[in-house]
């Protein structure tokens, strides 16, 4: 058994990597797809909480959680249990051909907590490409359109039709040729540094009116369009939130005209700003929303909610062998239940507790220009000058690696945004230790700028 009372903040004990870690890595660096991106040498073994543990026995505080995955934290008891339960009874049959119960049941909780009041179905899938592949397909069977528009910065998956709606870097799309045709992306109101032509101070406004003035006049007829997909709250672009006024606006621009809105809440989404949906915290009703990471606390599973009238598509339109597996659901089943019953307010807590101790880093650091966020999906930009707001990429990824180096695992986010996305698990310790490190190594490296 486990001492888990032990598992709760960094504990080193080697230097990193460690002999153990090398090894792998060395294996791993001869037979796995050099296409991944490691931004530091971590190789675990176990995970408990908001901690994992690597082969050599060091302890890491996770405030990456698998990339916003492990909504309940790593191993949680309640969602092995499920899982192995699960396990034990049916590990697979294919809901695209049969039925079994837990697939009608998740079904019927994801319909009764989706965002907006009229009545939903939906799919299953393995992941957030397949999530947002789907969204695709039904946007174009529905409406019989076939454009569709997305953001800058967007990032929806590396499958192709996902990857046609991708624009967050250059190199995700380089190399492979023509994407899907009739794809348009427009920007993002990014209220910190605007983007070119917006102004941060109005960039709904602006972002709005580029969409209809701009775009819906020179290039692509709105009555053409299908489906404009949106991240509320962007993940790989750099952890923007969408003002609610933009989103309430998009929601009346694609009524107007017949578009259907589909959030992607496949990062934002599942409790981790403190409501079941980032869309909530602007009074949206998306038409479709696409879930993923956080769905099932680790297991692979994606799922894509569409209002009834809109999921029109007849038997053999659409399907998949394993999406909706049985023990990814089980695990998801138990996910939601600790969600509700616990996790989500604790997100909203620890969020504002992070927000609250951050607030003054802007003016205490002279290289962090903004720290924004809701809940748990907090980013913290740095900047080489926070007058010019001149990007500071390297600093980040250097921050990055120290914060290692000290047992606290972090991601960046976009350009030059650090982004905390820990288990909705965490308590006041361990938030508190994540901040003394940042702010130490920060104090560290801004010295020498
Ligand atoms: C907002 C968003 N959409 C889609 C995806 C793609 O999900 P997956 O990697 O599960 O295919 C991601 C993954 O990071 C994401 O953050």
């Amino acid at each position: 058994m486990l001492d888990v009372e032990n598992w709760k903040l960094p504990h080193l004990v080697t230097s990193l990597p460690g002999p153990k870690a090398r090894q792998v890595v060395d294996l791993d660096s001869q037979f796995v797809s050099p296409s991944y991106t490691r931004d530091y040498p971590l190789v675990v073994s176990r995970g408990r909480g908001a901690v994992v543990e690597d082969v050599d026995g060091n302890h890491f505080l996770d405030f990456a959680a698998g990339i916003a995955v492990v909504a309940t934290g790593h191993c949680h008891p309640e969602v092995v249990a499920a899982i192995q339960k699960q396990a034990a009874e049916l590990i697979h049959m294919s809901g695209t051909d049969f039925y079994y119960p837990n697939m009608a049941q998740l079904a019927q909780k994801l319909a009764a907590i989706a965002p907006g009041k009229s009545p939903k179905r939906v799919y299953f899938g393995n992941s957030g490409a397949e999530a947002i592949e789907a969204a695709i397909k039904l946007a174009r069977y529905h409406t019989k359109r076939d454009k569709l528009i997305a953001f800058h910065g967007a990032f929806h998956g590396r499958t192709i039709g996902a990857l046609s709606l991708t624009a967050s870097r250059a190199i995700q799309r380089k190399g492979f040729g023509n994407l899907l045709a009739g794809v348009a992306h427009t920007p993002f109101p990014d209220t910190y540094r605007g983007t070119y032509g917006v102004r941060p101070e109005c960039a709904s406004q602006d972002c709005l009116s580029y969409l209809v003035n701009e775009l819906f006049r020179r290039r692509v007829d709105p009555e053409e369009v299908a489906a404009i997909f949106v991240e509320p709250i962007q993940g790989e672009g750099g952890y923007l939130p969408a003002p609610a006024e933009f989103l309430q606006g998009l929601q009346r621009i694609c009524r107007e005209h017949g578009i259907l809105l589909v959030a992607d809440e496949i990062q934002c989404g599942m409790g981790r700003t403190g409501k079941w949906w980032a869309s909530e915290h602007a009074g949206i009703e998306p038409d479709i929303v696409c879930v993923a990471k956080g769905i099932a606390s680790g297991m692979p599973l994606g799922a894509m909610i569409a209002c009834c009238e809109i999921m029109d598509w007849k038997p053999g339109a659409h399907a998949s062998t394993f999406g909706g597996n049985p023990v990814c659901i089980a695990a998801s089943l138990a996910t939601i239940r600790l969600l509700e019953e616990r996790y989500m307010a604790n997100a909203a807590r620890m969020g504002e507790f992070i927000m609250r101790r951050t607030a003054d880093w802007p003016s205490r650091h002279k290289i962090v220009g903004e720290v924004r966020g809701k809940g748990l999906m907090i980013g913290i930009e740095f900047v080489r000058d926070q007058r010019t707001k001149e990007r500071a990429p390297d600093l980040r990824n250097k921050i990055v690696q120290m914060a290692f180096l000290r047992g606290l695992l972090v991601l960046g986010s976009g350009d030059t945004t650090l982004r905390l996305c820990p288990a909705l698990i965490i308590d006041e310790e361990q938030a508190d230790f994540a901040l003394r490190t940042l702010d130490g190594i920060i104090t560290e490296v801004e010295r020498e700028v």
